[in-house]
């Protein structure tokens, strides 16, 4: 395995992972505003794909952190990776927030896939989960400016 396909393949991950979760969020807010609150086959499915390729994307993260990153082995062995705002952003902030969003749309995906209805704590834990993934998205690495 080499670095530069791990990257590749993290970031052509990403720009679905974006597309899911607009269709992800569409879902949420179709069946919190629905009249009868009823967990929508579309949120069952987007939920569950944004899901998985969240998992796909933490293995590949985790993979390039801790074996390949060549950025990490030089902040870690410079000692910058906490006094560097990127490094640390890069290294710390983003793989800490993904996996915390990824633990939260996994147990949400586990209430929706066994309920009929929505309920508002669990609508309150998918957006906790997209805000964090909004935040710690790597935006200036993948589009530029
Ligand atoms: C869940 C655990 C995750 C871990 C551990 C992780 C880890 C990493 C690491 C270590 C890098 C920097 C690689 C390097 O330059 O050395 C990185 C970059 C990046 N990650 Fe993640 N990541 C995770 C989740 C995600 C998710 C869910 C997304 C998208 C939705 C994402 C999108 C990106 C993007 C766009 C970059 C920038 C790539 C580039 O600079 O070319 N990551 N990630």
């Amino acid at each position: 395995m080499d670095f530069n396909l791990m990257l590749n393949a993290h970031r052509g991950f990403a720009y679905l992972i974006l597309l899911l979760t607009a269709i992800y969020v569409i879902a949420l807010l179709l069946t919190m505003f629905g009249y009868s609150g009823k967990i929508t086959k579309l949120l069952k499915k987007s939920s569950l794909f944004t899901m998985i390729f969240f998992h796909t994307q933490a293995l590949i993260g985790l993979i390039m952190l801790f074996f390949f990153s060549p950025g990490f082995k030089e902040a870690t062995a410079t000692g910058t990776l906490m006094k560097d705002a990127v490094a640390r952003n890069t290294y710390v902030e983003h793989p800490t927030s993904m996996i915390i969003a990824a633990i939260l749309l996994t147990i949400v995906n586990k209430k929706f896939k066994t309920n009929d209805k929505m309920k508002m704590s669990w609508a309150v834990m998918a957006f906790i989960a997209i805000a964090l993934m909004l935040w710690a998205f790597q935006w200036k690495r993948l589009f530029g400016a």
